[in-house]
């Protein structure tokens, strides 16, 4: 197999990619064949023999992969050959297999990629322990990130705004503090061109900041300590710019404030539930689509030293990350990806009358199509009111104005997926059926954001057709919707109905 080693400690230079022998694994551990590795600063020190751990050389960096399962030691239950996992393995990452303690990876999200997979647990993992556990961030809190377009400062961003904060994003250039903005910084500092005590004195007027997150230390920490509020918590993070602070000791007495350490590595060891349950939040805001991973750049196996470097020169905003082989993504709703493009109308009646006795013999009968509906703000409201999702860019017509392309707010992709019954109505009527019970989705995709003031249509296929015990039948109906003036489609999915 292939794999990228470093031979004798230095910087990403010095890295070479050869031919070594496969790994084979002991009995607790797994071998996963790589399909992505997330970029992390623990790279660039280990290869310079900086970090904590350290080592044998010859050895590969690269400490969190996606990947499959290859093999599975006889004491491994959990997992078996092709799972999709994620692992966190130190290093050994770079390479085209890695092998790693089954108790370090799990099960990878069914509707996550490989790229987004490989650069999730370690940033949204360390931030999210920073602020909830450390820090005890609390809503209407307002929070300091330095280095915020970085890989543990952008997911700090992210997080803190879903955990209700106010957002003070600081970075190196106008460029980065972009990328804070569309994850929702509130505020923004340039601490290339910016007086960051002055910036955060005018922010808060005068307050100063109750929470400040660090992974950078370097000459900008004590400014930052300095611009802390009373009873304020400064998160030791990292040392990215190179020297550890010194702190004076008065500071924290006369402001009242804790300096407090985050070792995310050393939590999970220690306190291995709290970490999965902190996973088992962050996942659920994942799959609700409250926060998702910027992908900087994506480097081949040949170009990984490039990705170390770029982190190094600070040329990373979000995540780099090295994908290794020569694979294409296979996602869940694969079948209906070929349809991504707008369908080509037909004409039948609207709406379509069958008789529910007569219901398999229209498998595969196309429907007409909706008439436009436009989607309003305020129907875009009402729906943040009924779930309680009240994301700024579903909501702040205000933020979306400066922020968002277009200026519009967005509609939830599950307002446009909930539309899809009444223009189903619209389409199609089964007579004889006493009732029916929307109650699955098969597959769902969104392949382009449907706009405050924009109008869909819908169009549709009875996709298949099922008897259920009882005297129910599953209907599965295809669904496209299409967002006038696009090429592309707003939603593409499968609702499955049983009537009754
Ligand atoms: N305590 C823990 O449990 C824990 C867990 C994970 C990571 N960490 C630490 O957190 C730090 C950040 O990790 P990361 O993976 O997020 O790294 P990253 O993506 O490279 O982000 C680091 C940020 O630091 C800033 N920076 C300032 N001076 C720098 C320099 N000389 N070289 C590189 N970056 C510099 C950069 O932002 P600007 O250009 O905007 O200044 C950069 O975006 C590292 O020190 C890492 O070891 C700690």
């Amino acid at each position: 197999m292939r794999a990228v080693l470093c031979k004798n400690f230095g910087l990403p230079d010095s890295l070479v990619l050869e031919e070594v022998p496969p790994p084979s694994c002991g009995p607790d551990e797994v071998v996963i064949t790589v399909k992505a590795c997330g970029i992390n600063f623990p790279d660039v020190l280990i290869i310079q023999n900086k970090y904590q751990f350290k080592p044998t050389l010859p050895f590969s960096p690269g400490g969190e992969v996606a990947g499959v399962v290859k093999t599975a030691g006889e004491k491994v239950k959990q997992l078996k050959p092709d799972d999709r996992v994620v692992a966190l393995c130190g290093w050994g990452g770079l390479a085209e297999e890695v092998v790693v303690k089954a108790n370090r990876v799990f099960p990878m999200p069914p509707a996550m990629d490989f790229i987004t997979a490989s650069s999730t647990l370690y940033t949204y993992g360390t931030s999210f322990h920073a602020l909830k556990d450390r820090a005890v961030l609390k809503a209407g809190e307002t929070l300091l990130v330095l280095g915020a377009a970085g890989g543990v400062g952008l997911a700090a961003v992210e997080l803190s705004k879903v955990m209700g904060a106010t957002v003070i994003a600081a970075a190196s250039s106008d460029e980065k503090l972009e990328i804070c903005k569309e994850k929702g910084a509130d505020f923004t500092i340039n601490y290339t061109n910016e007086d960051l005590r002055e910036r955060i004195k005018q922010i808060t007027q005068e307050k100063g900041v109750d929470v400040v997150y660090d992974p950078v230390g370097g000459a900008l920490a004590e400014a930052a300590l300095r611009s802390m509020a009373w009873r304020g918590r400064y998160l030791v993070v990292g040392f990215a710019a190179g020297n550890i602070p010194q702190f004076p000791a008065n500071l924290p007495l006369l402001k009242g404030c804790s300096i407090v350490g985050v070792f995310w590595g050393s939590f999970a060891e220690r306190q291995p539930q709290d970490s999965l349950q902190n996973f088992g939040q962050l996942l659920a805001w994942i799959n609700e689509g409250k926060i998702k991973q910027h992908i900087h750049n994506v480097y081949s196996l040949e170009q990984a030293k490039n990705a170390l470097q770029d982190l190094m020169q600070r040329k990373v905003r979000g995540k780099a990350v090295v994908k290794i082989g020569d694979w294409q993504e296979q996602t869940v709703s694969l079948a209906i990806q070929e349809q991504a493009e707008k369908p080509k109308p037909v004409s039948v009646s609207k709406p379509l009358v069958i008789k529910r006795s007569e219901i398999k013999k229209y498998v595969g009968q196309a429907l007409g199509v909706s008439d436009w509906l436009t989607v309003t703000q305020e129907m875009i409201n009402n729906f943040a009111n009924a779930t309680h999702d009240y994301q700024w860019i579903h909501v702040d017509t205000e933020k979306a104005k400066t922020l968002l392309p277009g200026g519009k707010t967005i509609a939830h992709g599950y307002l446009t997926l909930s539309l899809a019954s009444k223009f189903f109505y619209e389409l199609l009527t089964i007579e004889g059926a006493a009732t029916s019970i929307n109650y699955g989705l098969n597959k769902a995709r969104f392949p382009v954001a449907v706009k405050s003031g924009d109008r869909i249509r819908m169009t549709g296929r009875i996709a298949s057709v099922e008897d259920m015990p009882g005297g129910g039948t599953k209907v599965f109906l295809e669904c496209m919707m299409e967002l006038e003036g696009q090429e592309k489609l707003a939603y593409i999915g499968e609702l499955i109905t049983a009537i009754y």
